[in-house]
Formats: structure tokens, sequence, C-alpha cells
């Protein structure tokens, strides 16, 4: 929201989600369950399953599953939990099934579209049914390149209804067809409550005071615009004056000369950020495009990760933006950590009073009331103790 917009309103709620729901394990796992296993989850693009048998794994929230390329080149999503004893079927991350999934306890294999392939003393089954034994499958979805599966059912639209609005946005960056960089896939454990993550990212408030080069780059410009219907979208127009650092400066003399993708005016000279709730972001930069995202460990452990897409045809000068794009990405990443940490912290302080938050952290409140819609226990000043939260939680959304 623009500090104009909102200097004719000024009644809204600024003091954000109690300090208790930044530490609590019973709503950590309401949590698990309401928005990690019932709500879309990205796993990785289309091209990083490049050949038949190529795999991705996804865990969240003690939930284990896969992404995987069959025979006929159409991607599949599974549990990772083999149908004997339960072990994950794929223990690495990523990498090429060769003919079939081969569970790594007892070596029961599975074809790529799930079903039983072989059985080691099979006759010492008895009568089972393997036909029955497929693998479980999970919901699957592809946007526009990108993979999203959901462990749990729900009553949660498809990801192309709730990233309507930005179909056309995205089009321009064809982002179908952009390629995986290599490398460039980052994951650090955090020691705070994912919310926290959240908060920091959801606001560009903080811009000018903790990151010296984003602020150098649109610092003038940037708007979010606040969370609506479980999506988001923030634009960071680059700054009209010249930019102080040489890699800023760099930066944007490249871009100045190449449009690689003949991106409109606007995006050709800003960073366009797109969210889902609860927690995905894509970056759209006219050299890139990056994706983060982040989920909890415990209440009090949260795993950040994130990486970059970019065009296949990549020209030299596309090569250098990029890597100077994602200079100042890795220090706003470092800054806001930092940021994220001690907000985590300071819920936990006897000091600790509520925040405060400015028109310009609207995005936190309007993410805020996603969470207070759907979880409505949140909104409790103290945690809830004589009953399971669920259960209140259930009862108040009653
Ligand atoms: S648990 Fe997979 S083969 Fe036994
Ligand atoms: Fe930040």
């Amino acid at each position: 929201m623009s500090k104009k917009q909102n200097q004719q309103k000024n009644d809204w709620d600024r003091s954000g989600l109690p300090g208790w729901t930044y530490h609590s394990e019973a709503l950590f796992d309401l949590e698990a369950e309401e928005l990690f296993r019932r709500r879309w989850q990205f796993v990785c693009h289309v091209n990083e399953l490049s050949k038949i048998g190529s795999f991705k794994t996804i865990d969240r929230v003690n939930e284990r599953g896969f992404v995987i390329r069959d025979q006929t080149g159409k991607i599949r999503a599974f549990h990772n939990l083999c149908m004997h004893r339960g072990s994950r079927v794929i223990g690495e991350p990523e990498g090429t099934c060769k003919r079939a999934i081969f569970c790594p306890y007892h070596g029961w294999s599975y074809n790529f579209d799930g079903t039983v392939r072989g059985i080691p003393n099979r006759d010492t089954f008895g009568d089972v049914d393997f036909s029955q034994m497929s693998l479980k499958p999970l919901d699957m979805e592809i946007w526009h390149g990108l993979i999203f599966v959901r462990f749990k059912g729900s009553d949660q639209k498809s990801v192309s209804e709730i990233l309507a609005r930005f179909h056309d946005e995205t089009s321009l960056y064809k982002i179908d067809q952009m390629v995986p960089v290599e490398g460039s896939e980052w994951l650090d454990v955090l020691d705070a409550n994912w919310k926290s993550v959240r908060d920091v990212d959801n606001e560009g408030y903080h811009v000018p005071q903790a990151h010296p080069a984003l602020f150098d780059l649109y610092g003038q410009n940037y708007e979010d615009e606040p969370y609506v219907e479980g999506t988001s979208r923030s634009i960071g127009t680059f700054n009209v004056k010249p930019s102080k650092k040489w890699s800023v400066r760099s930066y944007r003399k490249i871009l100045e000369k190449n449009n690689w993708l003949k991106l409109p005016k606007l995006q050709s000279c800003s960073w366009v950020y797109m969210g889902m709730f609860p927690n995905f972001v894509l970056g759209f930069y006219p050299d890139c495009v990056i994706y983060y995202y982040e989920y909890p460990l415990s209440a009090n452990k949260t795993i950040q990760q994130g990486g970059v897409l970019r065009h296949k045809k990549e020209t030299r000068a596309n090569r250098l933006a990029r890597y100077l794009s994602g200079r100042i990405d890795r220090d706003t990443a470092k800054e806001d950590q930092m940021l994220v940490v001690w907000s985590s912290e300071a819920v936990k302080s006897s000091a600790f009073s509520g925040i405060c938050l400015s028109d310009l952290e609207s995005g936190v409140k309007t993410y805020h009331d996603h969470l207070r819609e759907l979880l409505p226990v949140v909104t409790m000043q103290e945690e809830p103790k004589e009953k399971p939260l669920s259960q209140v939680n259930s009862s108040l959304l009653k």
C-alpha cells in the first residue's frame, strides 16, 4: 500500500500476532496440518526433471514426497514411502532412477507410474495382492513450468486459480522455458519461527535501513501491495538517480543496453515479486527469475530455501547481469536472516510487549489476516491451555 493511499486511513490494528504464536509447539502442529500439508508446496521446475526417471524429493513437516518423469515423459508425484515397511523409496534429494525405483531397505521396486514392479522373495508374502500396493500419489499441479504438490486434500483452489491474476505478467518472462541455474539452489537453517521469515519478507519498510544494495537499486520506488486472497505482489522500479555501488551501477548499465525478453518498459527496469500463501515467493528480474520459500522444522527452527532460473540461451551480458543481481540478493538474504532471528528471539524476552506496524508494513498485517481467518486461535492473547489448541481453533472456526 502506498503512503498516499494510507494517509486517508489510519484505523487498523497495528499490533500483529501475539508473541506466543511464535514459539508454541501446539500451534506449530496445527500450522503443519493446515498450512503445510493442506496447501500447495513448490517442488521444482519441470526442466530439472530432464530425463526419464529424473526425480526431485520434497520434505515438509513429517511428510515426504517426490516428483518423477515417467517413461511417457509425464511428471508424476508420490509420497516417498515404501508400501512394505515405510522406508523412503528415494533416499537422494535429486537424481535419476535407471529402470525403476528401488527401495533401499529390502529392494522392493516400483515402476515410474508407482505400480509395484518386483518383490524379492515374493513367495514369502502369502496371498498379498501387490497390485494394491502402488505408491500413494500426491496432488500435483504444474503452473508455468513450476511443479507444486499437496500432501493432503483441502478446499484450497488450484494453483492456476490462485495465481490467475499473475498469469499475464508471468507469461512475459517465459519461465516455463527457463532452466535451473546449476549450483544456485541454497538452503539455510534458521533458529527462528517460520512466521518471522514471512514477517520480514512481507514488508519493504526496512529496505532503506537494512539493505544498502537493494536500496541503491530501487529503494526510492518500492511498493508492497497487500496480501489478497492468498497472493501478494511487490514491485521495486529502479531508482531514477544513478546508483552509488559499482555492482548495482554495472547491473543497471547492462540492463539499459539489453532487453532479452522484450519486456514492457516497467518490467524492463523493475524487480517484481509475487507471493502465494503461505510460503512461496517468485522474484521476476529482467535477467532471471528467482524463487524462495520457508517451512518449519519445529516452532523455533525453520528451513529457508531458494534458487535461480535462467533463460536457456543466455548471452554473456545476461550471465553477467545475473551474476550481479545474485550478488545483491545474497547480501539481502544475509541481512534479512539476521533480522528474522532477532524478531523471533524478541517474543521470548520479558520486555516484549507486542509490535507496532507502520502503514508501510500493511503486507504483514494482511498476511496475518489470512492466518487469523484460517487459524482463529491466533487471535487469542494467551495460548489456550485448558483444552487442546486444535480443539479451541475448531470451535472458533464454527
Ligand atoms: S521398506 Fe521398502 S522394501 Fe522394505
Ligand atoms: Fe528484507
